[in-house]
């Protein structure tokens, strides 16, 4: 299935804004600039695997979002640069 950048989006304002920012600008220390690529410079299948298993203080996902919703975000992720 493609990817839907609404749902994307609204994942994102849910889960990960708190940390990432509204514009992935980064909202907390340490946290990568989605807005000017930092993080994003991989494949979305490494994306998937960071944001299911999580990093350090950032929380896993896996069971919490599906695969397409993981996708989802991911594709919004990416407009953000
Ligand atoms: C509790 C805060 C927090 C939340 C919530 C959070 N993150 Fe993160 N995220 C971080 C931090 C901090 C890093 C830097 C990771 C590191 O240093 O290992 C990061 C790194 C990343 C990276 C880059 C990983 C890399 O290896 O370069 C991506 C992509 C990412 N987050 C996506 C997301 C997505 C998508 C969500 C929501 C589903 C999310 N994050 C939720 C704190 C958070």
């Amino acid at each position: 299935m493609a990817a839907d950048p609404r749902n994307g989006a609204k994942l994102y304002n849910q889960h990960c804004s708190s940390c990432h920012g509204a514009r992935g600008q980064g909202a907390m220390p340490g946290t990568p600039d989605f807005s000017r690529g930092e993080g994003l410079r991989v494949a979305n299948a490494s994306l998937l695997t960071v944001i299911e298993n999580g990093s350090g203080v950032m929380p896993a996902y896996r069971g919490l979002l599906s695969t397409q919703d993981i996708l989802d975000v991911i594709s919004h992720l990416r407009t953000f640069q």
